[in-house]
């Protein structure tokens, strides 16, 4: 099942399903897309923090035992299944964090690199081992590993399955930090994110996630644009405005 704690603008989302070191079956991953889609729509939430129940693992994939009954069509289902989850973190308009709290393989591995930022436990260990089940990465994983860690690297952990532990993860940008507790290290950084714009922030995720696809000069007038338009927000006004009367600006998501 899924636990959804808030405090004060910030929720940690928690994978709880400690018989299967928090694989993700069709009931928690549906549970999970449909909690995130909660999250996304609710404006008192300003940062999404995903986690895994537990000291031994974040979520330790999809459910291989579920996956080794299916047919193509299900597979296909299940497939765009885990796309939802990554599609809402990624695209949901506010920050999102995975505190990697031990394993994130496979799909855990894939529902990490959806969340804008990733901090492990030194303990954590991080892969794509669906090679040796015969099978790829299906949740995003032979796409957004290569955003993150850029190709080469990503070919080669999604080659050979390779798992890497939190010093390797951290040295080759798949997490941004290593802290233990983990989870106390991504609510210290949601709290710092949620005293910040929300305004300011959904834009700049909007605009980043667009920075490795496309067509560099249509971001570039995007962001253009986008600026100029961010002008016309009390957010803007009252940061600008703030740092005039030396103050501290007190931001309200308008
Ligand atoms: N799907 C279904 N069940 C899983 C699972 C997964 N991805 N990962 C772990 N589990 C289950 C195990 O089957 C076991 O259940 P059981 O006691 O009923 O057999 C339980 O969780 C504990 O795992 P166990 O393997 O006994 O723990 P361990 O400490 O020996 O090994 C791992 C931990 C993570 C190395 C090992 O569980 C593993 O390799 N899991 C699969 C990882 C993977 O390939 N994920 C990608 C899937 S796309």
């Amino acid at each position: 099942m899924i636990h959804v704690d808030r405090e004060d603008a910030v929720a940690v989302a928690t994978v709880d399903r400690p018989d299967a070191l928090n694989a993700l079956d069709v009931a928690t991953l549906t549970e999970l897309c449909d909690r995130l889609r909660e999250l996304a729509g609710d404006d008192a939430v300003r940062v999404v923090i995903v986690t895994g129940a537990g000291e031994k693992a974040f979520v330790a994939g999809a459910d291989i035992k579920y996956m080794s009954r299916l047919d193509v069509a299900q597979a296909k289902e299940w497939g765009a299944l885990g796309h939802e989850a990554g599609r809402l973190l990624e695209t949901m308009p506010k920050p999102t964090i995975a505190a990697v709290n031990g394993f994130a393989l496979g799909g855990g591995c894939e529902l990490a690199l959806a969340c804008d930022l990733r901090y492990a436990s030194g303990h954590a260990k991080l892969g794509q081992p669906e090679v040796n089940l015969g099978i790829i990465p299906g949740w995003g994983g032979t796409q957004r590993l290569a955003r993150v860690c850029g190709l080469g690297v990503a070919k080669e952990l999604i080659f050979t399955g390779r798992l890497v532990d939190a010093d390797e993860a951290l040295r080759i940008g798949l997490v941004n930090g290593v802290h233990d507790p983990v989870l106390d290290k991504a609510r210290e950084t949601a709290a710092l994110l949620a005293s910040k714009s929300p305004v300011s922030l959904r834009l700049m995720k909007e605009l980043a996630n667009r920075a490795l696809g496309g067509d560099h000069a249509a971001n570039l007038e995007a962001e253009g644009e986008t600026f100029g338009e961010l002008f016309a927000s009390d957010d803007a006004r009252e940061g600008l405005t703030a740092f005039v009367e030396k103050r501290e600006p007190v931001f309200r998501g308008r």
